[in-house]
């Protein structure tokens, strides 16, 4: 049987500069796309690539006292090791300076030539470079270009135009009576009030500079570029060379894009394909801009965030994540690092994080390693596969209709709802009594069920996420094969499988601590306190002191004491059993998996008939009594803090 086809495509990028994380955005997205179609058992094809004619690359070029090509060689390696980086999954990568692309430029622009939709005449009017967009005197606004508000340049030249208007009623008609094909919806609404204002014709030929496709029939001409770039989409799929390869993917499932160009998508593509009769794509997807606080990024602005450099920093999963989540159906989105960061530590670090580390923790400790049968299902448990099979089919309807946001925020319920599930079964209650075993083996099982499910559902977006996971959970043994029906049945996970503790999958990032950043009159202020203390300590009496990272691996509320939470650490190979005066500021399973830490030679004590085998830090503030436990990230317990 053959397999269904997608085929969804980024806009191909001017290499006049490097990309910044705005051209990441939707490669990003459409990425996830293509990943979910995969996972769903389509035949992809994810195309992305490089716009490299036109005036602008021309000029940039000049400046640099080099060819156009041999300029954009080096930024489009660039580009191509970028989308490495990112995990890109594109399954070919047009340039527009290719053979197998030119050939076809030629052969379209030839066919409406000769079909009478192009004729030549002389251009008169107002050209935007940066945009490559030709203006009427009366679409500028006050003198500039209408879309980037910079200055554009008066042209007088004999130029092709393409008939346009022919195609008008046509494309409304098709408009209509296809209420997907231009999304979403308030986008579509523009398109169709535009083209009813009237079409102008459009000019298709530049004569004042050479670097471009030469109209075949008249080589004074290169094919303006926007005429030339939009063909990549059918040149990429062997327009000309490859009948079975164009007739599997062609007609484009979706044609990905910010809103800035979605006219030339939305209208001048269309009727292009119209004049050489090819069917048009099932939807054109226009999303909204990344924007800094500043306003929207762009290369000509100069304020760009360069993504390679996040993703060196903060792990390619991570910042893809952010991307994909900031993504709202169609709205603007924002970035700063601060936000980058503050969803790793939220969604990534506390909520998935935590839960695979507390499920793996239980596991190791309950039953040896090994992911326990389940037995049994009560209410608790139906609620929470309820929860994880309509997020299954909420996640899939999402991403079906390209609402990146709403999709990553279905999952982000079930991964909450799993932590509120431990909260509510109290599987450390549970490993106390004999005759819970079952129980809390159900309860284990029903949480690796519930990660494995939110794993493959957000397996799109962070493609390395599986493999991870798997290095402690087990459950994916070969991630390759991992297949989005999978995410929407219960009890997939194979009792018996084998976990193993690990590094935190998403450690904690504190901002403040980043690049040797220093406050140095804080640093003065301390030294000056240091000085005017007279209480002062030798290093030796505070050498005395065995301070050591334990991990909790158990935590509970004293009976009748409603300040004291007895907790169980984990320092190195030992256990010791602490209470501590915190039950007002933490929820026992708040502390679990966490590392503490330990005044470990301190003098035991009983309370209430429990022998407290030392004490944790805290900080506290008497003013609102708020307490904080000290914790620390990265170092194992057992190890020693000085
Ligand atoms: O327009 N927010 O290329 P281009 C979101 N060569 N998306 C952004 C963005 C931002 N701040 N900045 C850029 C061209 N993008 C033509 C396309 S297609 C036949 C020819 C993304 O390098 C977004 O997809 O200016 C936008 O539409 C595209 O980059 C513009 O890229
Ligand atoms: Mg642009």
């Amino acid at each position: 049987m053959t397999k269904k086809s997608y085929y969804i495509t980024t806009p191909i990028y001017y290499p006049s500069d490097n990309l910044h994380i705005g051209h990441a955005y939707t490669t990003v997205a459409a990425d996830c796309m293509a990943r979910f179609k995969r996972m769903q058992g389509f035949d992809v094809c994810y195309l992305t690539g490089t716009d490299e004619h036109g005036q602008k690359i021309e000029k940039v070029a000049l400046e640099k006292d080099m060819t156009p090509q041999h300029y954009v060689d080096g930024i489009v390696e660039g580009i191509k090791l970028l989308w490495e980086a990112m995990l890109i999954s594109n399954n070919d990568f047009i340039r527009t300076t290719e053979k197998r692309h030119e050939e076809v430029v030629k052969n379209l622009f030839q066919k409406v030539y000769e079909q009478g939709d192009i004729y030549i005449s002389e251009y008169e009017g107002w050209y935007c470079t940066p945009c490559e967009t030709f203006f009427t005197e009366r679409q500028l606004s006050d003198g500039k270009c209408p879309d980037c508000g910079r200055d554009v340049e008066k042209l007088k030249e004999e130029s092709y135009f393409f008939n346009m208007a022919k195609y008008a009623d046509r494309l409304l008609e098709h408009i209509d009576s296809h209420p997907d094909f231009i999304q979403p919806e308030s986008r579509r609404n523009e398109v169709i009030n535009f083209i009813k204002n009237g079409l102008d014709d459009l000019c298709v030929s530049r004569t004042t500079f050479n670097w471009g496709v030469p109209v075949p029939f008249n080589d004074r001409h290169v094919v303006y570029v926007w005429f030339d770039a939009l063909i990549n989409y059918v040149s990429a799929i062997g327009y000309l060379d490859d009948k079975e390869k164009f007739d599997r993917y062609w007609p484009a499932n979706v044609h990905l894009m910010a809103k800035d160009i979605l006219r030339f998508h939305a209208i001048i593509w269309p009727i292009m394909l119209m004049a050489v009769g090819l069917p048009l794509p099932e939807k054109v997807f226009a999303h909204g801009w990344i924007m800094l606080e500043g306003g929207k990024m762009s290369k000509s602005k100069g304020n760009v965030i360069d993504p390679l450099q996040l993703v060196n920093k903060y792990g390619v999963d991570a910042v893809r994540y952010y991307l994909v989540k900031e993504l709202s159906f169609g709205q603007d989105g924002m970035y700063s690092e601060e936000m980058l960061v503050n969803r790793i530590n939220s969604d990534l670090a506390n909520d998935l994080g935590n839960l695979i580390s507390r499920t793996v923790a239980m596991i190791n400790r309950y039953f040896d390693s090994r992911i326990p049968e389940r037995i049994g299902e009560d209410a608790l448990d139906q609620e929470l596969i309820t929860t994880a099979l309509t997020v299954y089919s909420e996640a899939t309807e999402k991403l079906e209709k390209l609402d990146f946001a709403a999709y990553i925020q279905s999952v982000l319920k079930l991964i909450s709802r799993a932590n509120k599930y431990i909260d509510e079964t109290q599987p450390w209650l549970l490993a106390k009594d004999e005759d819970k075993q079952d129980r809390l083996g159900t309860v284990l099982y029903n949480l690796v069920e519930t990660i494995r499910i939110a794993i493959v559902l957000l397996a799109p977006a962070m493609p390395t996420l599986p493999e991870r996971a798997n290095q402690q959970l087990g459950i994916f043994e070969d991630p390759a094969i991992l297949t989005w029906e999978e995410a929407g049945k219960w009890g997939a996970a194979r009792a018996g499988t084998i976990v193993h503790k690990g590094k935190a999958l998403f450690p904690r990032i504190d901002l403040k601590y980043q690049d040797g950043e220093e406050n140095s009159d804080h640093e003065e202020l301390e030294k000056q306190k240091i000085e005017e203390d007279n209480n002062l300590i030798d290093i030796e009496e505070f050498a005395r002191m065995d301070l050591r990272v334990a991990t909790v691996i158990a935590c509970e509320k004293m009976k009748k004491a409603d300040k004291l939470l007895v907790l169980k650490l984990q320092v190195g190979e030992e256990e010791r059993t602490v209470i501590s005066g915190i039950a007002k500021a933490y929820e026992p399973e708040q502390l679990i998996g966490r590392n503490v830490v330990l005044v470990a030679n301190l003098k035991p004590v009983k309370l209430r008939g429990v022998l407290s085998q030392g004490m944790i830090l805290a900080a506290s503030d008497p003013q609102d009594n708020h307490i904080e436990v000290l914790t620390v990230e990265k170092i194992e317990s057992g190890n020693r803090v000085k």
